[in-house]
């Protein structure tokens, strides 16, 4: 593999996949272009060595091909402003026209593919087999998408001279473009400076992070968090657990939840992590109180009770005040910060208090010399909601990736480039 760094790029054709997985409005406006905005230093690096680009991503879970509403022709013109340059744009990726404009490209311009996810052979997942399809069929299906997978990497490395993976938020994902690829330039392949950026922030973390370090993890569901947590709690010295999940462990412990979302079948797993930390002396500190409303609606009545004492009929839906003043406290105390998933329903201003406050105390720590990494969906989405993304330390463009990352997995996308 070779360095973006050291690389030449005169009259060299770029290959890079980008994750332009960005959350669109209805008018199919771009609603957060932070992963748009990360990737633009890579896309600058290879233009001011004389190089051209060719940018690739996926948008959305489309199934068939064209999907007006996933085009990735939307969000050119989000391009265009923050790269301060035209994009040309093509939608058959694997047509002729393709081709012609790739071959074309001369020193400087900016050529973006349509949604890879269009086609089957990006996933390599068969579509449109009948719901009683037999286990032949399925065999065979796979067989030959496999085979036309392989023509469609082939394809997209015909365009290019070199491969840049900078799509961090779906190196988990072993897809044509993410991975397979990287094959077929056994030399002239390289990370782009978003994942070099994030593998960095990341290890750094983990690694040899300054102590006190805490985690703070929120979130709907213990199920989707299990392993983070467990993962975790090896790492850090604290862990503020926040969100829906909450009330999973408080009924694990025996408390009342009333109408909270919970999950008993997590309850043995729920009392085993809190078992697990305090074998390994890691502070886990829940929210003591909850706001809780009449029903899951902005509309609702809201009272604040205990997190363990909720009545029948109540559902906690935020963190209480109590809470909140604990929570920057002990966020105040620390010197490394990692935070994924909002702790609240903060999609809806009347729940939103609580990860706005988290929000504030990450950011006031930060400023005080504590080292900060936001990862996930959900809590990049409340921290660029506050304007407070330039505050904190690094703002991971990972969702799943992150997690899985963290959690000490093999990203295909970033071993398919260092192989
Ligand atoms: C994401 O936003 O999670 C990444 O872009 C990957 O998308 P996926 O979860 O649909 O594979
Ligand atoms: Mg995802």
């Amino acid at each position: 593999m070779r360095s973006i760094d050291n690389y030449d790029f005169r009259g060299k054709r770029a290959i890079v996949r980008v994750d332009f997985n960005v959350p669109l409005d209805e008018n199919f406006d771009v609603v957060d272009d932070t992963r748009i905005r990360a990737a633009i230093p890579t896309i600058k690096k290879v233009l001011a060595g004389g190089g051209s680009v060719i940018l690739m991503s996926h948008l959305g879970r489309p199934k068939k091909n064209p999907d007006e509403k996933y085009s990735l022709r939307h969000i050119i013109p989000t391009v265009e402003k923050l790269l301060g340059h035209k994009v040309d744009f093509v939608p058959d990726v694997t047509g002729d026209e393709a081709a012609r404009k790739a071959a074309a490209l001369k020193p400087g311009e900016v050529l973006m593919l349509e949604n890879l996810r269009f086609y089957a052979e990006e996933e390599g997942k068969p579509r449109g087999l009948a719901d009683d399809a037999s286990d032949e069929e399925k065999t065979a299906a796979k067989k030959a998408l496999k085979q036309s997978q392989k023509e469609f990497t082939k394809k997209l490395a015909s365009y290019a001279d070199v491969y840049i993976n900078d799509a961090f938020g779906t190196a988990h994902r072993a897809h044509a473009s993410t991975a397979l690829i990287a094959d077929l330039f056994p030399e002239e392949k390289m990370f782009g400076y978003v994942m070099l950026g994030e593998l960095e922030a990341i290890d750094s973390v983990l690694e040899s992070p300054e102590r006190p370090f805490v985690a703070i993890v929120g979130g709907s569901k213990v199920s989707s968090k299990i392993s983070i947590l467990e993962t975790l709690i090896e790492k850090v010295d604290s862990l503020i657990v926040g969100g829906g999940m909450t009330y999973t462990f408080m009924a694990a412990r025996g408390g009342k939840v009333g109408d909270s979302i919970c999950e008993p079948d997590m309850f043995p797993t729920a009392l085993a992590i809190m078992e697990k930390a305090r074998a390994k002396g890691v502070e886990i500190v829940f929210a003591e109180d909850a706001l809780c409303a009449d029903a899951f609606s902005e509309e609702a009545r809201t009272a604040e009770y205990p997190s363990d004492a909720i009545p029948a009929g109540w559902q906690g839906l935020d963190i209480g005040s109590r809470a909140k003043a604990d929570f920057a406290a002990h966020i105040g105390k620390c010197k490394t910060i990692l935070w994924n998933g909002p702790v609240g329903v903060f999609e809806m201003d009347k729940f939103a208090g609580g990860t706005r406050a988290v929000a504030e105390a990450v950011v006031e720590a930060t400023a005080r010399g504590a080292y900060s990494l936001i990862g996930g969906g959900d809590s990049v989405a409340a921290i660029n909601k506050y304007g407070l993304a330039d505050r904190v330390s690094y703002v991971s463009t990972g969702g799943g990736a992150l997690l899985e990352y963290m959690e000490g997995k093999e990203l295909p996308g970033v071993a398919a480039v260092r192989k």
